[in-house]
C-alpha cells in the first residue's frame, strides 16, 4: 500500500481510430454535437475545480500527474499545461512529482514538445508499437516510423526527464524477426523506460470483427510468449530490468511512479469522460467487513460529460465499495505482477498452501517475506495468481 495520490486526466480525442483498440475516444466524426475539442480543457478544469472542492480543507497534494487518451497530443500544448496548471492551482503538486503524457508521434513538433516541457511536464511516451511498416499496417497506425527517432530526438531535446516507448506484441504477421526490429530500434533511441504489450483483441473493435470473419489470424500463444521472452532478453541486456510484466525501466528513477501508484493500492482522481477514481476509506460496513475504499467512475461519452459540468454537477456517472476481500484479491493480481513481489504475509491461508507447488513447478521464488514470479511464471503469471486466490 501506498500513500501517493494522483491525478489522471483523460484526453478522448484521436486523429484515427486504431482498429484493435476500444479506449475511449472520439475522431472528429465520432464526436458529434455537445462537445468540442476546442472547449475540452475548460471542462476538464470545471472538473478539476469540483474535485479539490470535494475534499473541504483536507485538499492532498499530488504526487503524479499522468495525461493519457486517446491522444493528450491532439490538444494543442496550451491546453494541456492549462490543464496542469488548474492541477496545480486547485490541488497542489508535490515538488519534484512525475508528470507524464502520452503521445502519438505524429502528433507532436519540436515546438508543441517545448511548450509542454516549460509547461512543467517531466515525462513522455510515445506510442511507437513497431518499427515494421506492414505490422503498423495491421494495426491501422498512421504514422511513418521514421518518425519515432524525430519525435524522441526533439523530446530530448526539449529536455524531458523520462521517455518512454510502448510497444505492440503479436500482431497478426509479425514475424519473430520482424519483433527483434521491432524492439531493437526502440533500443537504438536509448529509452529509459519501454512498455510491451501483447495485443489484445476487444470485443466489439473493427480488429476483433477482422479476427471473427478469418481475415487475420491472431498467432499461438507459445509464439507470443516466445516473443515476450526474446523481449526481456534485448531489453536486460540493454540496462532496461523489468520491474512489472510488461514494463522495464533503465533504473529506479526511470520507473514510472503514477502507474506504481495504481499497482500498490494509492489513491487517485481521474478527470475526463469514462475515467475511473479510487480513495481509500475510513469507514466500516456493517455485515461485510472492513471498507477498504470507493472505485467509481465518470459520464463516459464527452457530451453528457461536458453537459453535467456545464450545468455545475459531478459527472460521476456511478460506483461500487471496495470491501477488505475485493482489496486483497486485486492486491494479489497487482503486487505478483511487480518485480517487488508480493508479501507472503497478504496470502490468506490458502493461498499459502499452495505456494511450495508453485516454487517446485519453477514459476515462483520466494524468500522468508516475499514472493516472486519467475521468467516462468511471468509467462503464466495469470494462473498463478488464480492459484494464489483461489
Ligand atoms: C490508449 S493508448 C494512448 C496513447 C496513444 N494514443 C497511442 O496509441 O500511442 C495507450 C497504449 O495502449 C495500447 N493499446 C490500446 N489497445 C490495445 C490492445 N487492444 N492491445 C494491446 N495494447 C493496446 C496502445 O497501443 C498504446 O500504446
Ligand atoms: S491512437 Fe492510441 S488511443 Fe487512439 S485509437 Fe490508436 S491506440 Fe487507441
Amino acid at each position: 500500500m501506498t500513500d501517493a495520490f494522483g491525478l489522471y486526466l483523460h484526453v478522448p480525442f484521436c486523429s484515427v481510430r486504431c482498429g484493435y483498440c476500444d479506449f475511449n475516444t472520439y475522431t472528429a466524426d465520432e464526436l458529434g454535437e455537445g462537445a468540442t475539442r476546442a472547449s475540452y480543457a475548460d471542462t476538464a478544469i470545471a472538473e478539476i475545480d469540483l474535485a479539490a472542492r470535494s475534499f473541504g480543507d483536507a485538499v492532498p497534494q499530488v504526487d503524479t500527474v499522468f495525461v493519457g487518451g486517446g491522444t493528450p497530443t491532439q490538444l494543442p500544448s496550451a491546453d494541456l499545461v492549462r490543464m496542469l496548471g488548474a492541477a496545480r492551482e486547485r490541488f497542489g503538486v508535490a515538488p519534484g512529482a512525475e508528470v507524464t503524457t502520452e503521445a502519438n508521434p505524429d502528433s507532436v513538433t519540436p515546438e508543441s514538445l517545448a511548450e509542454l516541457r516549460e509547461g512543467g511536464f517531466t515525462r513522455i511516451s510515445f506510442g511507437m508499437q513497431s518499427a515494421v511498416p506492414h505490422v503498423l499496417a495491421t494495426l491501422d497506425r498512421t504514422h511513418d516510423p521514421a518518425r519515432v527517432p524525430e519525435a524522441v530526438r526533439w523530446a530530448r531535446e526539449a529536455g524531458f526527464e523520462q521517455l518512454s516507448l510502448d510497444l505492440i506484441y503479436g500482431t497478426p504477421g509479425e514475424s519473430m524477426d520482424d519483433w527483434r526490429r521491432s524492439v531493437e530500434s526502440a533500443l537504438a533511441l536509448d529509452p529509459d523506460h519501454v512498455s510491451a504489450y501483447a495485443l489484445i483483441v476487444e470485443q466489439g473493435t473493427a480488429f476483433a470483427r477482422k479476427v471473427a470473419r478469418g481475415e487475420v489470424v491472431m498467432p499461438d500463444d507459445d509464439k507470443t510468449a516466445d516473443k515476450y521472452l526474446l523481449a526481456d532478453e534485448l531489453l536486460e541486456s540493454a540496462g532496461l530490468g523489468w520491474y512489472e510484466l510488461s514494463n522495464w525501466a533503465r533504473d529506479e528513477a526511470a520507473q514510472c511512479r503514477h502507474n506504481l501508484l495504481y499497482w500498490r493500492g494509492g489513491q487517485w482522481w481521474g478527470i475526463g469522460p469514462g475515467a475511473h477514481s479510487y480513495l481509500h476509506a475510513s469507514a466500516g460496513v456493517p455485515g461485510r467487513g472492513r471498507l477498504v475504499g470507493h472505485r467509481w467512475w465518470n459520464v463516459k461519452h464527452p457530451a453528457a460529460y461536458a453537459q453535467r459540468l456545464a450545468a455545475g454537477e459531478s459527472p460521476r456517472q456511478d460506483g461500487e465499495t471496495i470491501d477488505a476481500d475485493t482489496a486483497h484479491l486485486e492486491r494479489v493480481m497487482l503486487q505478483t505482477r511487480l518485480r517487488d513481489g508480493l508479501p507472503l504475509a497478504e496470502l490468506h491461508p490458502a493461498g499459502r498452501a499452495v505456494v511450495p507447488a508453485l516454487v517446485d513447478r519453477g514459476l515462483v521464488v520466494t524468500d522468508d517475506e516475499r514472493l516472486t514470479l519467475s521468467l516462468q511464471g511471468r509467462l503464466l503469471a495469470d494462473a498463478v495468481v488464480r492459484d494464489l486466490v483461489d
